[in-house]
């Protein structure tokens, strides 16, 4: 299993960074900062490095905006990136460290050209609780002309060292609270009801269900700093399953809406989890039922009442059917046809065709008001 190398979490840690810098003998980072965090009080403890950031990307970075990363950090005498933000920032650091040190564009990788040199280090440091990019291979990038949102896995796309802060959380809306915690919580239930869980990914998805429901509610209630500091902590663990396990339909219906949408990754996913789990709860009934007796629910159907209430008490409810609605015509079709070119689609438990797919993004779309 491929892991960062330093992990450093708690309060303040952010305050450690320097001194993480010096520990790997990093001199000139670049920085890589998320737009909105850029403006939030957080990243007053990181401005002594943010003088020359590059924060021009949104909620879906670009194959253009990575070029455009490249082309600052190699004009620079940099020596390292250091990441600021949700999974956007972090994917786009991952692939501009990649891309940096092995040459050509960042489409050429994604296309199956191997690295084979170590890419440029990059010091992750999370401020939403929910991707998991900090510890993870993968790193997805828009090419918007298509709109497609490609994937990629590498083990040099393993962040160098992590700094988990939950102080870093708490500017962010009870929406994002909620959409990137469900994020977390739904890979973790994917992960646990995948085709491929295995009795130790087992292990480790049940001890996380243990602790997300208190976290994921107190967190959004009422921005509780525990509540955060666990949820930031599952949502690291939760990620380094999934090279394991893989996913299931939800996250591989999450990817060609939030291409043709540009809606949040978190929301797609939690507009997709309910119907995604009804169609899946034939093939994966005991696995489903350990996860709803783990988290204190009755069987039947108490876990998917908490996600609904989790959905409509924090404002995505609304979130999600205001954006829905500003779309006049969504392709069911191909929304469907290119889930099922995910490669979370092996992992999902029941077998899954087109007709199939269409029914839960139908489902899931009534569910929303459309
Ligand atoms: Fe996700």
């Amino acid at each position: 299993m491929t892991t960062p190398r330093k992990l450093i979490s708690g309060r303040s840690s952010v305050s450690f960074l320097p001194e993480l810098l010096k520990e790997l003998n990093l001199k000139t980072p670049f920085v890589v900062i998320d737009p909105k965090v850029k403006k939030a009080n957080f990243i007053k403890q990181l401005s002594d490095f943010c003088e020359n950031s590059f924060d021009d990307f949104g909620t879906n970075p670009t194959f253009a905006q990575v070029s455009d990363g490249v082309l600052l950090f190699r004009e620079g005498e940099y020596d390292s990136i250091i990441a600021v933000g949700g999974g956007s920032a972090i994917d786009l650091a991952k692939v501009v460290g990649l891309t940096a040190a092995n040459g050509g564009v960042a489409e050429d990788y994604f296309q199956g050209k191997k690295a084979e040199i170590q890419p440029v280090p990059v010091v992750a440091v999370p401020t939403t609780c929910g991707t998991g990019a900090e510890s993870s291979p993968f790193a997805v990038i828009m090419s918007p002309d298509v709109p497609k949102k490609r994937g990629i896995e590498s083990s040099f796309l393993m962040p160098t060292a992590v700094i988990l802060d939950p102080e870093s959380l708490v500017s962010l809306d009870r929406v994002m609270i909620a959409a990137t915690g469900m994020d977390a919580f739904t890979h973790i239930l994917e992960s646990h009801i995948s085709r491929k869980a295995t009795a130790l990914t087992r292990i480790v998805s049940k001890g996380l269900l243990c602790s997300v429901r208190e976290s994921l509610e107190k967190a959004v209630k009422d921005k509780d700093i525990s509540a955060l500091e666990t949820l930031q902590s599952i949502a690291f663990t939760a990620r380094l399953l999934y090279p394991r396990t893989g996913l299931s339909i939800a996250h591989a219906l999450s990817h060609p809406l939030g291409a043709f949408t540009g809606m949040h990754h978190g929301l797609a996913v939690a507009m997709f989890l309910e119907a995604s789990m009804k169609f899946n709860l034939p093939s994966c009934t005991d696995s489903f039922q350990e996860a709803e007796k783990v988290m204190g629910f009755s069987c039947g159907g108490g876990l998917l009442s908490w996600v609904r209430s989790i959905i409509e008490e924090s404002g995505m409810m609304a979130e999600i059917s205001d954006y829905l609605a500003s779309f006049h015509s969504l392709s069911i079709e191909r929304i469907a046809s290119e889930a099922l070119e995910s490669s979370n689609i092996p992992s999902n438990p029941r077998k899954i065709g087109l007709t199939e797919t269409c029914e839960i993004i139908n489902e899931s779309l009534a569910d929303f008001g459309r």
